[in-house]
This record gives structure tokens, sequence and C-alpha cells, in this order.
């Protein structure tokens, strides 16, 4: 059934009618669909714009529609231009023309503007979950790993020992921004649209805070021409995706790394990776790959979506129609790698003394030798010079400085004494840094019951 055609006089051009349908995607929130045709009828009834016997029949038919559909009973007809044609043409053939009368006081505009705030709703929820779940994944690990030594790099050189519960902190931070940005978005976007009709709201005496209320959002929309026409929450949901996305890629290339022969700083679980069809030795990190690749397409769908709504004049245009299959993609993409990176974290073992041997080579201490020199009353400029000397001459030796002999160490500056072995241990390195934030043990306590206290929220 089409819902409109009275002013025309010949049928539509089979291509543009498949050109312009939606139904292929728009299917993805057909129960959010009745059940907000479902709050709709629920409010005209009691505005009486529809009699309580109207109000009853349309309510039963689309319960039972919904149903059908959620348990797989009915099938959409995709020759139906898009679902709100699907729902309405089911429900009037069902029981005649009260059917008809559904559409009162409401356009497709605002139908499909509620729709999809409804869809997105949901979504957040369920992405929100899935972060948390990682979250918590990343926690486990840093409670077990607070005294995991390891390399931390800047330039991908070797800089300073850290322990990996602190390398991993600091993914806890960025997903826990993701988190955060979520609740954002969600408390944002929750306003109905809904009674705004095609722009202008209707002549109908509508109760849109009944409607908004029923469908637990916190008001109806202020200006109908921005309920129809507003797509923000979906660029910055969009937007929020892309910058999880690109933590998760981080993250996953991080994995790419430590997994190769060179580095063997984890041991991905069989389960979680893939072999090669002809060398038989391989065992590739395809997930982590995968990540990293799809974050291409979720950074696609925000430029699609902000590149379609620029230049659009209000209120609605078809050109929005353009919202949604790739919002769908990003969607199932991001979650589908949220749950991935975690249940593949969970499973990976990560390989302590490969790290501590790691951070022990490289001179990763020698911050640690030249703050020894202060600590002995050499000014930080000279005792940079100094360390810069004894990493030369080390390197001329292929030494690592804790290998050095102290008359070594005393050629180049007679301040040092035996205690510099001390000094410069990767153990007395890592948990002298104490300050929050820092990698030491203490510190990192501290953090981890802040996370814990984060987390109990869910
Ligand atoms: N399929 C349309 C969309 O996704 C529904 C709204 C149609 N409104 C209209 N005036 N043609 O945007």
């Amino acid at each position: 059934m089409n819902l409109w055609g009275g002013r025309f006089t010949k049928p539509t051009n089979q291509l543009v009618y498949d050109f312009n349908a939606s139904i292929k995607f728009d299917q993805t929130f057909a129960l959010q669909d009745i059940k907000g045709s479902i709050a709709h009828v629920k409010m005209l009834t009691k505005q009486q714009i529809l009699t309580e016997q109207e109000g009853k029949d349309i309510e039963n038919a689309l319960q039972s529609i919904y149903q059908e559909i959620e348990q797989g009973r009915l099938a959409i007809d995709e020759s139906c231009e898009d679902i709100h044609s699907f729902v309405e043409s089911t429900l009037i053939s069902r029981i005649g023309d009260t059917g008809k009368k559904l559409h009162t006081g409401r356009s497709r505009n605002d139908q499909v503007a509620l729709d999809m705030r409804l869809y997105t709703r949901d979504q957040i929820q369920m992405m929100h979950t899935l972060i948390i779940d990682l979250l918590k994944t990343i926690n486990d690990i840093m409670k077990e790993h607070i005294d995991t030594i390891m390399p931390g790099f800047t330039h991908l050189q070797k800089a300073q020992p850290i322990t990996l519960a602190h390398h991993m902190g600091a993914y806890f931070e960025m997903f826990k921004r993701d988190a955060t940005r979520l609740d954002d978005i969600y408390q944002r976007m929750n306003i109905c649209p809904l009674g705004s009709g095609a722009l202008a709201g209707t002549t109908y005496p509508l109760d849109r805070e009944y409607t908004a209320s029923l469908l637990g959002f916190d008001g109806p929309c202020l200006n109908s021409i921005d309920g129809v026409s507003d797509r923000d929450y979906l660029i910055e949901l969009l937007s929020a995706m892309s910058t999880m996305m690109m933590h998760m890629s981080r993250l996953s290339e991080e994995m790419i790394i430590w997994n190769t022969n060179e580095y063997q700083f984890i041991e991905l679980d069989d389960t979680f990776s893939t072999g090669s069809s002809i060398m038989p030795q391989k065992k590739n990190p395809d997930i982590c790959e995968l990540i990293r690749g799809k974050t291409g397409r979720v950074y696609g769908a925000l430029m699609g979506l902000l590149t379609t709504m620029k230049g659009l004049p209000l209120a609605y245009n078809k050109d929005m129609q353009e919202d949604k299959e790739m919002f769908f993609d990003a969607l199932t993409t991001t979650k589908g790698c949220l749950q991935l990176l975690s249940d593949m974290l969970k499973t990976t073992s990560f390989n302590k003394d490969k790290m501590k041997a790691s951070a022990t080579g490289g001179f990763t201490n020698a911050t640690d030798a030249a703050d020894y020199l202060v600590g002995k009353g050499v000014p930080f400029r000279d005792a940079h010079g100094i360390i810069g000397q004894l990493v030369l001459y080390a390197i001329s030796q292929n030494k690592a400085l804790d290998d050095l002999t102290l008359e070594e160490f005393k050629n180049i500056s007679d301040v040092f004494d035996q205690d510099i072995y001390q000094a410069i241990d990767v153990n007395t390195c890592v948990n002298k840094r104490n300050t929050i934030g820092a990698c030491g043990q203490e510190a990192m306590k501290k953090v981890i019951e802040l996370n814990n206290q984060y987390l109990s929220q869910y």
C-alpha cells in the first residue's frame, strides 16, 4: 500500500520506486515504529481525538503485530515503500477503516524522527553495557599486573620502565571517557519529536508531554522544525563511536606489535587467532587487524552523515533518509569490536619475563641514573650529560647500565657509589614513581580503587 497517490494520475516508475524505498533498511526499527504508534494512539484516545473503542482496537492490533514481528511470525513485506507503510497497511488489513485513523496528527517526518531516536537510545544503552564490560576486563588485567614490569615507549623506542597495569590503565581512561560521552549524548538526545507533524506542528490538541512520558523521554522537543530535521545526535554518536574505534585501533596495533616474534610480550589465545593457508607456522592476529581496519568504516559513516547534512535547508529533506544504512553499519561494527576486544583480552596471556627483560635492556633506567646524581647534589643538566657519556660507554661495551662495574661508573664520575645499583634497578624505577597517575604500585592501587568505584555503579 502506498501512503500517498491521491494527487497522482500515473503510477511511479519502478526504478524511482526502488530508489526511493527504504524498507530494506528501515525495517531495522520496526518494533520502535510500533511502540511509537502505540504511544501516539494512547495519547489520541486520552485527548478524545479517537474514541475509547477505536483506541483499543488500534492498540490491540498493533500489540499483535509487534509480537508477531518480534517472534518472527510476521514477515515484513519488502514491496512496501518503508516500514511505516508496512505497519500501517498491516493494521488496516486487520481492522479496516479504524486503522486508517492511526496517522491522525502525525507525519512520517516526525514518525521517522521518533523511530530513529527510540532505536538509537536502545543502541546507546547496549553499547554502554559493552564498554563497561571492556572496562571491567581492563581493570582486571590492571589488578593482576600491578607488578608486571614492561618498557614504556615514546617514538616506539623504549623510554622508561612502567608496568602493564599502568599501560592498560591508559586505555581504561580512554574507554571511560568514551562511556561518559555516551552518557552525555543520551541525556541530550532524550527528547521526543513526535507531534512536530510534517514541520509546523498540528491543529489537533495533542498532549505532547504525555506522549513523551509514555515513551520515557524527558519531554517534547520545543521546535517542530528542528524536531523533524535534527540529526545532530546521530552525528554526535558517530563521532563518539569513531573515537572508540580509534582507541580500540590503537590497542589493537599495540597487541599486533606485542604479538610479533620480535617482542613476544603476549600470546593470543588459539580461539582468537587465525592461520595461514600456505605457511603452517603462522598464528595471525587477524581480529586486532580487523578492528584496526574497521575503524575506517566508522569514520566513513561520520564523514558521510556530516556531508549529507551540510547545506540542507530546513526542514525535512529526503536526503535525511541517508542517515540510516551507514549509521546502522557503524553501530554493528563498533558493538562487534567492543565485544571481541574484551573477549580477546580476557583470553590473552602476558609474558611477564619477556616484558621485564625488555624493560631492563635499552637504558630505560637512564633517567633514574640522572636523578641519582641529582640526589647527590649534581645539577640536573650536568647529570644528564654524565649519564649520556655513561650510555655511550655502555653501548661500546655492549652492556646495560646495571652491568657496569663500580669502577666503570667511577671512571665517568666519582659521585657514583655502591647504591647506584639499587637506584637504577627497574623495580626501584617503577616503584619510586608514586604521585597519582604514575606507575608505582601505591599510585596504581589508588587508581584501581577509583576504577572499582566507577564500575560498581553498573
Ligand atoms: N523513509 C523516510 C526517511 O527515512 C521516512 C520519511 C519520509 N518522509 C517524507 N516526507 N517522504 O527519512
